[in-house]
């Protein structure tokens, strides 16, 4: 048997730079109810959310994911060539192939870096990110671009009064590279998909093109049984991130979990006994819930406004269609 070399990748991983990208078009609750019968504080109460963004036709899966990378690259301080991985996590991209990955990686001015979609819902930026510090600790990338982007709105059935008000579009980027010092911490993941019936699409495409429904698909949901799921069963799984990174909450800098509802993120903050002094993403009030670009928009913003800086330390969770988790602890870029 002929000896194979082992590759040879950095000691850790770390979160360089964040970048994000929202739609110009920004979607007050007014606009949510023309078309179901709800209103503006129903919708503040029971999610938080007062606005969110919807993509017009130049707003694309790819240019939106290329406007965020950029900003990502560049804070990240490298060049476009030295990336050799490109993640995209998305579940509203309508071409099946190529992988929307590819043309991105190509705009971007990539040396022909490694390029895939992956599908893995409101969790879907936690399992890129793990890949990407896989890769980069494994040898085959030095640097891996992790972006998560949806245009849900083309997903989106504006009569359902349980999603309508729910979802927005846009992309967040982060760029993974090499570090000396832990700076990814384990992730904390799984799949549940006994309860795959509670975040779907509601018919599959084939049933549509054969004309068995008139309907476009779109998400639904059983509101309540998500948010009973999120609220009980994914406080344990953020405490076991924090445990298997050997943090207590008293350490957390920042907690950024998945923007779905803020009464969610409310009992989460609750349930994990944060202090006070834990600064905690409240991005779905203005963005909504953007499924997997929502925790590196977020992220974004808290750097940009100053509310989070460069160093600390911060608890990310993402949960969603699946049903599935992923949930770590990094230091922020
Ligand atoms: C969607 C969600 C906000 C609905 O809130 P809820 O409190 O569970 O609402 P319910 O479906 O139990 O309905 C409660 C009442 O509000 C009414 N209602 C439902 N949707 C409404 C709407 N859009 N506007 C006004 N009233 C509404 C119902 O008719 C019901 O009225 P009733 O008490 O007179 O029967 C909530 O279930 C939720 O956030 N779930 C998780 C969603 C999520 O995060 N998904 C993504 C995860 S990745």
């Amino acid at each position: 048997m002929a000896k194979i070399k082992p590759s040879k990748g950095a000691p850790y991983a770390r979160i360089l730079g964040v970048g994000g990208y929202r739609p110009t078009r920004v979607v007050p609750n007014e606009v949510i109810l023309e078309t179901i019968d709800s209103s503006d504080e129903w919708i503040r109460s029971r999610s938080g959310i007062e606005t969110r963004h919807w993509a017009n036709d130049e707003e694309t899966v790819a240019a939106m994911s290329i406007e965020a990378s950029g900003k990502a690259i560049a804070d990240a301080g490298i060049s476009a060539e030295q990336i050799g991985g490109v993640i995209v996590s998305t579940v509203s991209h309508f071409k099946q192939t190529p992988a929307v990955a590819t043309e991105i990686a190509d705009k971007l001015g990539t040396a022909k870096a490694a390029a895939f979609d992956i599908s893995a819902g409101c969790a879907g930026f936690g399992y890129g990110l793990t890949l990407a510090k896989g890769m980069i600790v494994e040898g085959s990338a030095e640097y891996v671009l992790v972006i998560g982007v949806e245009r849900l709105s083309d997903l989106t059935d504006l009569e359902d009064r349980a999603t309508a008000f729910l979802f927005g579009d846009g992309a967040g980027a982060v760029v993974v590279g090499p570090a000396q010092e832990p700076a990814i911490g384990p992730t904390v993941w799984g799949s549940e998909g006994d309860k795959s019936e509670t975040i779907k699409q509601t018919v599959p495409w084939t049933d549509y093109r054969s004309g068995e429904v008139a309907k476009f698909p779109a998400i639904a949901q059983e509101g309540q049984a998500v948010f009973r799921w999120a609220v009980f069963e994914m406080a344990k799984v953020a405490k076991e991130a924090l445990d298997a990174a050997g943090i207590s909450a008293e350490d957390l800098d920042v907690f950024i979990p998945h923007q779905a509802n803020e009464r969610i993120i409310d009992s989460m903050v609750k349930t994990l006994k944060l202090p006070e002094s834990v600064t905690v993403a409240r991005d779905v009030r203005t963005t909504g819930n953007t499924s997997a670009a929502s925790i590196p928009l977020a992220m974004e913003r808290l750097l940009a406004t100053g509310e989070a800086k460069s160093g600390d330390t911060a608890l990310v969770i993402g949960f969603g269609a699946g049903l599935v988790y992923a949930a770590t602890v990094v230091t922020l870029p």
